[in-house]
């Protein structure tokens, strides 16, 4: 097994040091030159005929979905991402041109296979988001697009959730283009950013000052994440990796939502992390101050450039200036090494949390 992990303590950190590979595999072949994405199953036109998509996911192949979402509304085209669990449940309205998108890296979550089946049934297309070739998901959807990630051991997903919001990104610039008759605004940028995301994750994990952090702020009564726009879903995804594999306490919000609740929670012993996307600066950068002013020490995640963000955190971990979609999985690259650096000096079980499965097959 110790030859399996490449000499690494644990596969989650392998699995996150693996994912500068893992993104090239993803995007290799699927971005031209000229920035225009190239997907063999999809043809430019493969998704003229959509008028709504429904993303379907649990854990952090939701926050994947999410993610993905952002783009979409903001270039106009309806999308809603919802929690599997709860589809399954309560289904949403399916018109007669809906595409339901089931992004789940195993292909063999019980409550996302649910999901695709009523979607099914109500005469959706479906297309599944997978990893797995061969897999449930990918065999019982209308069609598949694979992440090509690698096999990931480690029960917390990591690299398998950058290879998911890579991939989701060129299937969304395939079906805004398709949909609304033109590219994206600003698509050359986004793709080139993407095409850079290899090294850009190798310089978060050549240069991240995580380790030292971590020993500081172990042991406090809570961790909150906060974010806007892709931030958001990178907020929930820090917040379900740090508990999942520390057992402390944590809690990921939309920004916005602080003073709706979960400002009563926050006091001197409950850092905030802040992911900054590099949009929406001004109200980020206030509900920072929010937290301070309860003197909750802030570490905040942004663009190396951000002197504002730089500025008003207790502690800043900076990543490579890039593009807002693509500054979010660079962000959560950071806050995997946190969860990692917590987690392994509080000795937990990082591959294997308990109480947790890799993927759950049942309902
Ligand atoms: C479990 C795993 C998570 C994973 C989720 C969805 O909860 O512990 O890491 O995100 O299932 O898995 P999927 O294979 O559908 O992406």
């Amino acid at each position: 097994e110790d030859a399996e992990r490449d000499g690494y303590e644990h596969y989650m950190l392998k699995e996150i040091n693996e994912q500068p590979k893992a993104l090239d595999r993803t995007i290799r072949g699927r971005i031209q030159d000229d920035g225009s994405v190239s997907l063999s199953s999809f043809p430019l036109g493969a998704f003229a005929d959509v008028s709504d998509v429904q993303f379907v996911a649990c854990g952090t192949s939701h926050h994947a979905a999410l993610y993905a979402r952002e783009h979409l509304v903001e270039q106009g085209v309806p999308a809603y991402a919802f929690r599997a669990g709860e589809y399954a449940t309560t289904p949403a309205p399916i018109g007669e041109n809906t595409l339901v998108v089931a992004v789940t890296q195993s292909g063999e979550t019980a409550d996302t296979l649910q999901s695709v089946r009523h979607a099914r049934e109500a005469g959706a297309r479906t297309l599944a988001v997978t990893n797995v070739v061969g897999s449930t998901a990918a065999r019982e959807c209308d069609d598949a697009l694979f992440i090509r990630a690698g096999p990931e051991i480690g029960v917390a997903a990591t690299k398998t959730f950058s290879s998911q919001v890579a991939a989701l990104s060129l299937l969304g610039e395939r079906i805004v283009e398709d949909v609304t008759g033109s590219p994206s605004e600003g698509h050359a940028e986004r793709a080139a950013a993407f095409r850079r995301l290899p090294t850009d994750v190798q310089r978060v994990l050549e240069e991240s000052p995580v380790d030292r952090l971590a020993d500081e702020y172990r042991g406090c009564d809570a961790y909150f994440f906060i974010g806007r726009g892709v931030g958001h879903p990178v907020a929930l995804e820090g917040a379900l990796k740090f508990k999942e594999i520390t057992y402390e306490h944590a809690e990921g919000f939309g920004s916005a939502q602080l003073k709706h609740g979960p400002l009563a929670l926050v006091t001197e012993d409950t850092p905030v992390v802040a992911v900054f996307d590099g949009r929406h600066q001004g109200k980020a950068l206030a509900n920072v101050e929010e937290v301070r002013a309860r003197g909750a020490p802030v570490i905040a995640i942004g663009g190396e450039g951000s002197r504002e963000v730089r500025e008003l955190a207790d502690e800043f971990l900076p990543v490579p200036d890039t593009h807002p979609d693509a500054t979010g999985v660079l962000a959560n690259v950071q806050l995997q090494l946190v969860s990692y650096h917590v987690a392994d000096l509080l000795g937990r079980a990082i591959d294997k949390p308990r109480n947790l499965a890799k993927s759950v097959t049942v309902e």
